[in-house]
C-alpha cells in the first residue's frame, strides 16, 4: 500500500454562537472592525462542561459514518489540540474509550493552528510505513477556554469546533506529499505564558490565556504560507494551475485571499469557512473541508492543497488527491 486516501470527514460546532454584535457588548469593538480586518460574523462557544472530547466526539462519528467504517476498524488515533480535556491521559485516549475503541495507539499532537496538518502528516507516515492501516484524524478545539475575554485583540478571533477524517491504506492516490515545519524562536509572538510546569495559577489564571503581537503574525503568516505553497508544488511537480482547491486555516480572510493571489486560485475555488466561526485552531482545516465536502464542493480525484500557520511559530501543508 502506497498512499493514505481519506475515506471520509466529519465535524461539529457547538450549538451556542457569538456573534460580532455580542462582542460589541463585552470589549470596545465593532461588528464592521471585525468583518473588515478579520470577515469572521460570529463563532462558536462549547457550553458550560463541554469539552474539546466532546466535540471530538461527535466529528468523529461523523467522519466514521461518512466512511463506512466501524470503530473497530481503527487501528491508529491522532487528535491534534492544544486545549486537552485534562494534562493527561491525552484527549485521543479519552476519545478512543467514548468511541468504544481498544488496543489502537492514540495520542495528541500538539502544533496549536498547524496541529490538524500535523496529524495528518504523522497518520500518513504510520499508514505508509505499514504500522496502521487505518487512521481516525481529529482536530478539536475548545479555545474559548484560554481566551482572555476582555483582551479585543484576540478575544473576537477564536472559536470552539472540531473535525475529524478517516485515513486509509490504498494503492490509489491519496496524499500525495506532507510538509511541516516549526521555528520556535517566535514563540512569544503568540502563546500562552504559563503553564502546567511553568506554574499556573488556576483560581486567578493570570497569565494563561492565549497573547498575540497580532500585526507581526499576520505577516508571518502570510509570507510563510507562501513559501509552504511554492514548496509543495515544487516537491511535486506541479503548476500553481493544477491545484482544484485551496483549504487554508480559517485565521483570516485578509491571509487567506494573499495565498489565494500567491497561487492565482479564484476565490471560488478556495474553500472559506471563517465568517461562520472564527479561528478554531486545530479544527480549522477539517471543519472547513468536511463543509466543502458535504456542500458537494469537493469532488473525488480533485487535487487539494490543505495549509495552516500557528503558535511555535508552526506551519506546514497536505497534497490530497482526494
Ligand atoms: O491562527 C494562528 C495565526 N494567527 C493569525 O493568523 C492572526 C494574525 N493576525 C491577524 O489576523 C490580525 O493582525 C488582527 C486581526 C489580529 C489585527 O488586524 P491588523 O490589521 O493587524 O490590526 P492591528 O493589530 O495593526 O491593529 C490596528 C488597530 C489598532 O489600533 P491603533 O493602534 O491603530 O489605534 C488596534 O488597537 O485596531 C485596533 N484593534 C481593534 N479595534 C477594534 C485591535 N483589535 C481590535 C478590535 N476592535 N477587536
Amino acid at each position: 500500500m502506497k498512499y493514505s486516501r481519506i475515506i471520509g470527514t466529519g465535524s461539529y460546532l457547538p450549538e451556542k454562537v457569538l456573534t460580532n454584535k455580542d462582542l460589541e457588548k463585552m470589549v470596545d469593538t465593532t461588528d464592521q472592525w471585525i468583518r473588515e480586518r478579520t470577515g469572521i460574523k460570529q463563532r462558536h462557544i462549547a457550553a458550560e462542561g463541554e469539552t474539546t472530547c466532546d466535540l471530538a466526539e461527535v466529528a468523529s462519528r461523523r467522519a466514521l459514518e461518512a466512511a463506512s467504517k466501524s470503530v473497530e476498524d481503527i487501528d491508529l488515533i491522532v487528535l491534534a489540540t492544544t486545549t486537552p480535556d485534562q494534562v493527561f491521559p491525552s484527549t485521543a485516549c479519552l476519545l478512543q474509550s467514548r468511541l468504544g475503541n481498544h488496543g489502537a495507539p492514540a495520542f495528541d499532537v500538539q502544533a496549536v493552528c498547524t496541529g490538524f496538518i500535523y496529524a495528518m502528516g504523522v497518520a500518513d507516515n504510520f499508514i505508509k510505513a505499514g504500522s496502521a492501516k487505518c487512521a481516525l484524524v481529529v482536530g478539536a478545539e475548545t479555545f474559548s477556554r484560554i481566551i482572555n475575554w476582555e483582551d479585543r485583540g484576540t478575544c473576537v478571533l477564536f472559536g470552539d469546533g472540531a473535525g475529524a477524517v478517516v485515513l486509509e491504506a490504498s494503492d490509489e492516490p491519496g496524499v500525495m506529499s506532507t510538509h511541516l515545519h516549526a521555528d520556535g524562536d517566535y514563540a512569544n509572538l503568540l502563546h500562552v505564558p504559563d503553564g502546567v510546569s511553568k506554574g499556573y495559577d488556576v483560581v486567578q489564571a493570570n497569565g494563561a490565556f492565549v497573547e498575540m503581537r497580532g500585526n507581526e503574525v499576520f505577516k508571518m503568516a502570510v509570507n510563510t504560507l507562501g513559501q509552504i505553497v511554492d514548496e509543495t508544488l515544487e516537491k511535486n511537480g506541479l503548476d500553481k494551475s493544477d491545484i482544484d482547491w485551496l483549504i487554508p486555516h480559517q485565521a483570516n480572510l485578509r491571509i487567506i485571499n494573499a495565498t489565494a493571489r500567491k497561487l492565482r486560485m479564484p476565490m471560488d475555488h478556495v474553500v472559506v469557512t471563517v465568517a461562520e466561526h472564527g479561528n478554531t485552531s486545530a479544527a480549522s482545516v477539517p471543519l472547513a473541508f468536511d463543509a466543502a465536502v458535504r456542500e458537494g464542493k469537493i469532488k473525488r480525484g480533485e487535487l487539494l492543497l490543505m495549509e495552516a500557520f500557528g503558535g511555535g511559530f508552526t506551519w506546514g501543508s497536505v497534497l490530497v488527491k482526494y
